[in-house]
């Protein structure tokens, strides 16, 4: 894992953005698969991709996205589904084809079905060149709670007690949360090629200290990313503040920018 331990969360975004567009630019024809996530976390992130997108004339053309999960029972057009926030917060500010950005379908009416064919889809793309994501302060990423198979598949998911109480800030009051959610497995999320993981504020410090030096287990589900070749973990000083290893990865991340690889050199 490479650890980012960033001033604020505008920090934090820059290393993301260019995780990003890195992979953007990689991307040969049609383009990058995205990973996108919701939640606070990314938002940053996906500012300042709209901003290189207007004032550097960064593309996303031909680039389609994939989705890491829905609320059961909620319309695409629901003002809290997932399907609308990714398009308010980023689709729509980006020249991202609406129609080639796909999440599960929340209204479905068999979402065992639905859960079912979603990782086909993304098999059919071709799989996930980048996939971004948070974390709940409970360690999980998507809706994969605590207790979730290490090699579970997109599925219909329960929602823990503190990821409704968590998420009860978007609606009018915990009851109105939906209890299920369509949620891509973790082996669906290890499937893709790079992962960037992004949080902010102490609520995450705990799951983050778990996310980098704890054992995997399913107790603090994102601990499976250590099983990745290719994870990069972005957090505040907030985030990090239980980092055993703390100046360990400042000292790297130093040396790196003091000394930069040179692939040109024989
Ligand atoms: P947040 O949620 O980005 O809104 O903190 C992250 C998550 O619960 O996965």
């Amino acid at each position: 894992m490479e650890i980012h331990i960033v001033e604020d969360a505008d920090a934090g975004a820059t290393v993301v953005a260019d995780v990003f567009t890195r992979t953007v630019q990689e991307a040969g024809d049609p383009g990058a698969v995205l990973g996108l996530a919701t939640g606070s976390s990314p938002i940053p992130a996906y500012a300042e991709l709209i901003r290189r997108h207007r004032e550097e004339g960064l593309s996303f053309a031909g680039s389609r996205a994939f989705l890491l999960d829905e609320y059961v029972g909620l319309t695409a057009g629901h003002e809290q589904s997932y399907h609308r926030f990714i398009r308010e917060n980023f689709i729509e500010q980006v020249d991202i084809d609406d129609a080639a950005v796909v999440s599960p379908d929340g209204a479905a009416i068999d979402p065992i079905a639905e859960a079912a064919s979603y990782d086909r889809r993304i098999a059919e793309a071709g799989g996930v060149d980048l996939q971004i994501l948070g974390i709940g302060s409970n360690g999980h990423i998507a809706f994969n709670e605590p207790g979730s198979s290490l090699n579970s598949r997109t599925r219909v998911v329960g929602l823990s007690r503190s990821t409704i109480q968590d998420n009860s800030r978007y609606f009018d009051s915990a009851a109105d949360v939906p209890v299920r959610a369509l949620s891509q497995g973790l082996g669906t999320i290890l499937e893709a090629r790079r992962i960037v993981l992004t949080a902010t504020s102490a609520g995450k410090a705990a799951a983050i200290a778990q996310l980098v030096e704890g054992a995997i287990s399913s107790r603090w589900p994102a601990t499976v990313l250590q099983l990745h070749p290719d994870v990069v973990v972005v957090v505040d000083e907030a985030a990090g503040a239980q980092l055993q290893l703390a100046e360990d990865y400042r000292y790297a991340r130093r040396l790196e920018i003091e000394n930069p690889l040179d692939v040109t050199q024989g």
